[in-house]
């Protein structure tokens, strides 16, 4: 199946998990800009370096950088087959480019998914969450007694912006600058609302009953 979809959620809503998951089953290109961004810093590039200063403290890393970044992955040949844009738009100054970002390619985002979640779970979920070192495979020692990483063995890290202090920060920033994101796309795209305080797999299913419509295969 092919579709181009806009996962939109507060930090710990499961973007990344349910992207993740419906790569997986679409065999469609997931595009995180927090995981093309966490790459740029591993490996030390300008545009890491720059990044990390407002990553570590939970804020948003500048509209330029992020749109200029957003372009340039969009050309690769694996967004043919169908995306999905977990982490992106972040600003209402980034969802007013996205329709130029994607005419770009020949394309338009079918519709944007709200994950809605309420503040509790996040917390919840943010605190427990550990990322694979080796595969980057994403896991809770909440919701499960997760020793190592389920899929490869590798060892379970925090996300430095997963200390608490860091996390409020997010939450906080999420409030101001992207909660009236979902606003815009009311008003510009098909929008699904999702109940994603469910289960992992629960939250799945109502994406997949709500995607099939989409299908361009
Ligand atoms: P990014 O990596 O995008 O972080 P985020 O949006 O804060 O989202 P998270 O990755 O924290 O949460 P998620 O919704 O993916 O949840 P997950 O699936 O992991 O961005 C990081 C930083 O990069 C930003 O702060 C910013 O600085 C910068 N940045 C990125 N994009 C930018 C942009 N466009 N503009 C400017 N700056 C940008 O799930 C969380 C946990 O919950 C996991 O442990 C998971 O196992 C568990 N879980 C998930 N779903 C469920 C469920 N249904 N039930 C139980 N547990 C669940």
């Amino acid at each position: 199946m092919s579709v181009r979809i806009v996962l939109l959620g507060a930090p710990g809503s499961g973007k990344g998990t349910q992207a993740a998951l419906l790569k997986e089953m679409y065999g469609i290109a997931h595009i995180s800009t927090g995981d093309i961004l966490r790459q740029e810093v591993a490996e030390g590039t300008e545009l890491g370096k720059k990044a990390e200063t407002y990553m570590s403290v939970g804020t948003l890393v500048p509209d330029d950088l992020i749109l200029e970044m957003m372009r340039l992955r969009l050309l690769q040949p694996d967004t043919r087959r169908g995306w999905l844009l977990d982490g992106f738009p972040r600003t209402v100054a980034q969802a007013e480019r996205l329709a130029s970002l994607t005419n770009g390619i020949g394309q338009r985002a079918d519709a944007g998914v709200i994950l809605n979640v309420i503040p509790e779970v996040v917390v919840r979920r943010l605190s427990g969450r550990r990322v694979c070192e080796a595969c980057q495979t994403i896991t809770n020692v909440v919701e499960m007694k997760a020793g190592a990483c389920p899929v490869c063995g590798g060892k379970l890290v925090l996300r430095p912006d997963d200390e608490p202090s860091v996390v409020r920060k997010r939450i906080a920033v999420f409030d101001a600058q992207t909660r009236p994101v979902f606003e815009f796309f009311r008003r510009n795209y098909d929008v699904i609302e999702i109940d994603a305080s469910r289960s992992i797999d629960e939250v799945t299913e109502a994406l997949r009953l709500a995607l099939d419509r989409y299908d361009h295969s």
